[in-house]
């Protein structure tokens, strides 16, 4: 047996389709267009080419995209300063501060400046609670894609055993109340839990989000289990062609062989983060105005 492919890349697009459909709906019976506001401090590599994605992928679903570049020395107070002329800003109804952020920003502090109403990252301690609480929040990006995977192929998680490695505040922590709220019997595991493939062996859904390349083999994987890989990790080629490729925090070629089904890397996980944050800015927008939240978009 051989698992599924889960297709990510396939599924984001449908996501992206619903967001662009009503975005239209927005504007012609609204006359409201939906605006993301994305900040970039400094000049990481990484960070530059999501920032240029999620711009592009913005416009492209017809909403109205602002970019914000500063410069790496940028004082905390100047950033903040920022933050409140968005928070003000009708015209903007999701604010992304994009991290990591130079040493001199406070990273907490800035997302906490943060409208919670326009957090579409879903990381201010307000939605973290709201979320916690089991109450309607903005849901962080990553680990909402993952939840609309998983209830796409499965339907019903009611019951199901979860193991989330990773105990992340962007993926791990939410990834797990997110499975709680649909009555999974959830596990956080980590880098540091004793006998981690014994734990991961229980899972009927395994959630990896270490970070580590390749760290969770097929032996770790239950037969059967659905296994969504959140890791995305830049390895050398074993060819000594200097080149890289990217890997998952799982050894695909193993558990694919076990799993039911599974998420690649790249092509899994990774298109939804930026099809969520799309999702989360028409979500925001719509309670903005008041207006009913589009159907399948959040949960
Ligand atoms: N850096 C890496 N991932 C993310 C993310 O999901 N949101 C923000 N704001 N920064 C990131």
């Amino acid at each position: 047996m051989t698992a599924t492919i889960i297709d990510g890349k396939a599924f984001a697009a449908t996501v992206r389709t619903r967001v662009a459909e009503e975005v239209a709906a927005l504007k012609e019976t609204q006359g409201i267009v939906p605006g993301l506001a994305v900040v970039l401090v400094g000049e990481d590599p990484a960070s530059q080419v999501y920032v240029r994605n999620k711009g592009k992928q913005t416009a492209e679903a017809g909403m109205a995209s602002f970019e914000h570049k500063l410069d790496a020395a940028t004082p905390e107070a100047e950033l903040l300063a920022l933050v409140d002329r968005l928070n003000a800003d009708p015209a903007v109804h999701g604010i992304l501060v994009q991290l990591p952020l130079p040493p001199q920003c406070d990273a907490d502090k800035v997302i906490n400046r943060i409208s919670p109403a326009k957090d579409v990252d879903g990381f201010h301690i307000s939605n973290v609670g709201l979320l916690g609480t089991g109450q309607k929040a903005l849901v962080p990006c990553t680990p909402l894609g993952c939840l609309m995977m998983l209830r796409d192929h499965h339907g019903d998680l009611s019951g199901m055993e979860a193991v989330v490695v990773g105990r992340s505040n962007i993926v791990g922590k939410p990834m797990a109340q997110l499975l709680l709220g649909e009555s999974c019997t959830v596990t956080i595991a980590h880098s540091r839990t004793r006998d981690l493939g014994e734990v991961c062996r229980r899972a009927d859904i395994l959630v990896a989000a270490v970070g580590r390349p390749e760290m969770i083999p097929g032996d770790w994987v239950k037969r059967g289990a659905t296994v969504v890989d959140v890791g995305i990790n830049r390895v050398g080629r074993a060819d000594g062609s200097g080149k890289t490729r990217l890997v998952g925090d799982v050894h695909f070629d193993s558990a694919v062989a076990v799993a039911g089904a599974i998420t690649p890397v790249p092509g899994g996980v990774g298109p939804m983060t930026i099809a969520c944050l799309l999702a989360n800015t028409v979500t925001a927008c719509c309670r903005a105005h008041g207006l009913p939240e589009p159907q399948g978009l959040t949960v």
